[in-house]
């Protein structure tokens, strides 16, 4: 095998007696068939000895559709000798049998129950793959999608489209947002087959493909002289193009648009705004059941650092905000889940309580861009939840970022490497996204409890390994960028530490740090920020007393010595979480040590080599950080450590 299976991934069950499997299956939906396939192939190699039988068996297995309210949901009843799939439509089967055999893999054959239904209707990967097989942001190896600009389809694209199954994923976005090398012709009939392939399998699994394109294909694809989206020319190209492109690649889900964002074409340069842009793209789709996800990532990448009153935070919320309400009913609009990018912390995006007119959808960032890149272990999934719980305080009963969004998207973290994700405790954070994304009441700990049970066998691995991943974000956070600041590592790459890589820069991403205090002033004597937020959130924010510690520098420029909600001072708590961080870093590896000829050879040596470069990497940030600042401020560590060796 030249891929791991991952989570799905054959552990024989030892010492059972079950030996004979009916599977009664009436519906011939072919997501149910991918059902019995699952059940065929994985019980058969769960149990070598199988054979499945007609009638009278060990173990019966029932399928059946029952008009359930939600088609995507499943109840599972299993006592041992007989067990009970039923979902609310061939996907809903499919989820339920993916649900029992993972039941079986926890806990074997025996007395289990378990009713599903998901929290969001849709759930989503963002692939930022180029059609030349590079992946924009990936640390995982090359794309499997694609190969020198060919649409790859093959056994791994089948494990890819059943591993996203079998966590809820019913999405999936192939190619790069930014829509360039010739993926502008994706659109084009040279791709018809191959994407009506596509479709097909994903559809088995109850997954819908989506395409990138790009704003002005009007141009690159059309030839004609604009892509205004006003223009009746522009109107009629992409009506005819769509009209032509879904009746051959029947069943494709829509587009995922960025425009006018780090140089993307857009609606602005011909004096036109977002929604006159995302509803020209939607009503061309509209009658073939299209949607437009159309990114709210839109800001001036070209600031001028003296410029303090400008704020690349207020950005998506100053464009967006005034146009609710005027998108087509099948836009949704996609919003990071914090006003700048991915950051380790960031406050959450105010526009998730500010678009109540407005299809919304988050947007996080599996692929670990600005959290170590897989080569720092750093589970997301404890984020990501307390992001979905996240109160808008907007004029809702059930105001929670959970409650006001209809999807839930991620950008994929893997590509051709032979466990996907580079990593193999990065393979957490794809299985834990499918599933909270699915059902985004569990929790952080229970996801990472199933995931450590279906990759180890081992006991000990298991609880090592959770051990590891449920500590590995906050050490990720303390020993890199302290108290929400952001962006103090190296530009372009995003690796490894440098305070102010960013701050003389263009990009709107200052820490603004000098000899008196840190911090950017997003306050009402700054740049105003806080106060796009409902109250009480705007005052909490507004308020330099109020203001949670975790985002203190983010929201306000303080004093060295300000004294946080801790009882530290902030220059204190930088040495401190430093320190520690570093300290955290190197108990992971420790104990990662521990599991020697405990778990697969590969598995081990894969950790051993990305632990080596964490630790590496920590120590670089701990101490480049913390002599920045103390050069910077000319305070003592109260302790007398060694600020650089
Ligand atoms: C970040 C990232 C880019 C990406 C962009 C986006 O800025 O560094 O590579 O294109 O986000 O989300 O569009």
């Amino acid at each position: 095998m030249e891929f791991s299976q991952l989570w799905l991934g054959i552990k024989p069950l030892k010492g059972c007696s079950i030996k004979t499997i009916s599977i009664v299956c009436k519906e011939h939906v072919e997501q149910a068939c991918a059902a019995v396939w699952e059940l065929r192939n994985e019980l058969s190699e769960l149990l070598p000895e199988v054979s499945f039988v007609r009638g009278s068996a060990d173990l019966s297995i029932k399928l059946s559709i029952a008009p359930l309210t939600e088609p995507e949901s499943y109840t599972v009843t299993s006592n041992g000798t007989s067990a009970s799939v039923t979902g609310g439509s061939g996907v809903g089967i499919l989820y339920g049998v993916f649900a029992l055999l993972r039941g079986i893999r926890l806990y074997g054959f025996g007395e289990f129950e378990e009713c599903g239904s998901p929290t969001s209707p849709l759930r989503m990967l963002d692939h930022w793959d180029n059609i030349d097989g590079s992946i924009e942001r990936g640390y995982s190896g090359r794309s499997f999608f694609f190969k020198d600009g060919e649409l790859l389809i093959n056994e791994r694209t089948v494990t890819y489209a059943r591993l996203l199954a079998s966590v809820g994923i019913n999405a999936c976005a192939i190619n790069n947002v930014n829509v360039r090398f010739g993926a502008e012709m994706l659109i084009t009939e040279k791709y018809y087959t191959k994407l009506t392939s596509l479709i097909e399998l994903f559809g088995r699994y109850g997954i819908k493909l989506y395409i990138c394109v790009d704003f002005s294909a009007p141009i690159s694809v059309g030839g004609i002289a604009t892509a205004d989206p006003l223009d009746p020319a522009v109107q009629s190209w992409w009506s005819e193009h769509c009209a032509k492109l879904f009746s051959h690649v029947k069943g494709l889900g829509g587009f995922l648009v960025k425009a006018d964002s780090e140089g993307r074409p857009g609606p602005y340069a011909y004096g036109r705004d977002h929604a006159d842009g995302a509803n020209l793209l939607a009503k061309a789709i509209a009658p073939y059941g299209g949607k437009v996800i159309w990114r709210a990532f839109v800001y001036n990448c070209s600031q001028d650092w003296r410029d303090e009153k400008t704020d690349r935070a207020c950005s998506a919320y100053e464009t967006f905000k005034p146009l609710d309400g005027r998108f087509e009913p099948n836009v949704i609009l996609q919003v990071k889940n914090g006003p700048m990018d991915f950051q380790v912390r960031e406050p959450v995006h105010p526009l998730f309580g500010a678009m109540p007119k407005t299809n919304l959808m988050a947007e996080l960032q599996l692929t670990q861009e600005y959290t170590g890149q897989q080569k720092h272990v750093c589970y997301l999934i404890p984020m990501f939840r307390s992001f979905l719980d996240s109160r808008t305080c907007c004029d809702a009963e059930n105001d929670s970022v959970g409650d006001v969004i209809c999807g839930i998207s991620a950008v994929s973290n893997t590509g051709d490497d032979f466990c996907w994700t580079g990593s193999e405790l990065a393979a957490a954070n794809l299985y834990g996204f499918g599933r909270l994304a699915f059902d985004r009441f569990l929790t952080a700990e229970k996801i990472i409890a199933e995931w450590c049970a279906l990759t180890f066998e081992d006991e000990l691995a298991r609880r090592v390994t959770a051990e590891i991943l449920l500590g590995s974000h906050k050490a990720y956070e303390a020993y890199t960028v302290p108290l929400g600041l952001g962006w103090m590592c190296k530009p372009n790459h995003h690796y490894g530490p440098d305070p102010w890589g960013y701050e003389f820069d263009r990009w709107g991403t200052y820490n603004r740090a000098d000899r008196n205090a840190v911090g950017v002033d997003r306050s009402h004597s700054g740049t105003g920020y806080a106060a796009l937020y409902n109250p009480p959130l705007a005052e909490v924010y507004d308020s330099v007393n109020r203001c949670p510690d975790e985002l203190l520098l983010f929201f306000h420029r303080v004093p060295y010595d300000h004294r946080l909600h801790s009882g530290k001072t902030v220059i204190q708590h930088i040495y401190d979480a430093h320190f520690e961080g570093y300290e955290q870093a190197e108990h992971f590896a420790e104990l990662w040590k521990t599991l020697e000829g405990r778990i697969d050879e590969r598995t081990f040596r894969n950790g051993c080599e990305r632990f080596t470069e964490q630790l590496r990497c920590a120590r670089e940030w701990r101490d480049i950080v913390n002599t920045f600042f103390h050069r910077l401020s000319g305070i003592d560590d109260e302790n007398g450590r060694t600020i650089y060796p």
